[in-house]
């Protein structure tokens, strides 16, 4: 069956860190995968998340007003409860139990929101990917507020950018990486392959600290060489989560040593539309935890190389979008992110199969 389906909707997918929805007055409107949506949290503390369109009017919702464990429509002031029921329309008795916006499970882990975007009888709250550094302060420290970027591209190339390290060595000669070599010198050692991802390491002996980390070492221990490792987990539909381990060059061989510094980092691709991502992140570090200075350092180099990554994915998202016949060349570096496109590929085909297109017809009360 031809499908038109762009998302894999059936999986969790992260929407908003806690502190953006407090932020926003407890209520946010963000889009995920083409459906805008709602995010809010309750009077009594519960997140909630409602299509941001009410059914009257098509007012969104979002700039309702919270009350008790419902919002308001603040236009005509219709209320609706959590899951998305209309239980009171101003100056009439009778509610209609046809009114009411989609209601979507959400669930909070990591000091983020995630939202489940398909079928809520298959929404299971332990499928969620969680990230245990980010809720583990005694033993890693991240940022005061974990960041969030808006990319203009297919969250795909962000996953196809995280999925290939070689690429540090030169968009990230000098912030990220440290040196051309990187690409020539180190390789990944064999791709796990994964039923939901991947996994894969890539070491690099016996060279100089790359500029991030050097900037948080002690003035003595700059300009020693180092041996760096990236241990790599992706997930779908796009979660990124790192292992990074420095030892000095006669240690690391063994790869059993305790006496290493070492970063955690996360990163979430988010479709907002097909052309659109939402990008959340955090790098967390495991040395003198209460020195503000070392998390400012390590966001002010992570920041830096992350927008050099924006620059070339959202112009490789331009010269896309203009002619969609491109066919690429893969390289052998490929191997990760063809299996990730394969899997996502294979789900989406797979919920395709079982999907019903809606049926779409001419409303008989357009207003516009
Ligand atoms: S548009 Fe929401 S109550 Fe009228
Ligand atoms: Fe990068």
């Amino acid at each position: 069956m031809k499908h038109n389906k762009m998302f894999v909707e059936n999986c969790w997918y992260p929407a908003a860190w806690e502190y953006e929805i407090s932020a926003a007055d407890n209520k946010l409107a963000r889009t995920i995968c083409e459906q805008p949506i709602v995010f809010f949290k309750t009077e009594s503390g519960e997140y909630c998340a409602l299509e941001d369109r009410c059914c009257h009017r098509a007012a969104p919702l979002s700039m309702g007003k919270i009350e008790g464990d419902c919002i308001r429509c603040m236009y005509h002031g219709i209320l609706y409860n959590t899951q998305g029921e209309c239980v009171e329309i101003p100056g009439q008795d009778t509610i209609s139990n046809k009114f009411g916006v989609r209601h979507f499970p959400v669930c909070e882990k990591g000091h983020l929101l995630w939202v489940w975007m398909g079928n809520p009888a298959q929404a299971h709250t332990d499928d969620i990917i969680d990230y245990p550094p980010l809720s583990d302060p005694q033993n890693w420290r991240g940022f005061a507020t974990p960041c969030y970027l808006h990319y203009d591209a297919n969250w795909l190339l962000i996953v196809d950018n995280l999925s290939d390290f070689s690429h540090i060595a030169f968009v990230h000669t000098h912030t990220l990486g440290g040196s051309e070599s990187y690409a020539y010198e180190s390789v990944p050692e064999e791709l796990e392959k994964l039923p939901n991802g991947f996994r894969l390491e890539r070491w690099h002996y016996d060279s100089l600290p790359p500029p991030f980390h050097a900037k948080v070492l002690p003035a003595k221990e700059r300009t020693k060489n180092v041996d760096r490792c990236n241990r790599v987990e992706m997930y779908l539909p796009g979660v990124f989560l790192m292992d990074t381990i420095f030892t000095s060059p006669s240690k690391s061989k063994s790869k059993g040593k305790q006496d290493c510094r070492q970063y955690r980092n996360c990163q979430y691709m988010t479709p907002e539309t097909r052309h659109t991502t939402h990008f959340f992140w955090n790098y967390l570090h495991d040395q003198d935890l209460n020195n503000p200075a070392i998390s400012e350092s390590l966001y002010e180099s992570l920041m830096a190389g992350f927008m050099e990554d924006k620059v070339i994915i959202e112009a490789q998202q331009k010269i896309l979008q203009a002619d969609s016949s491109f066919d690429p060349c893969f390289i052998l570096a490929d191997k990760a992110l063809s299996h990730f496109r394969r899997l996502w590929n294979d789900r989406l085909r797979n919920e395709a199969a079982q999907y019903i297109p809606a049926q779409v017809t001419e409303s008989k009360n357009r207003i516009l």
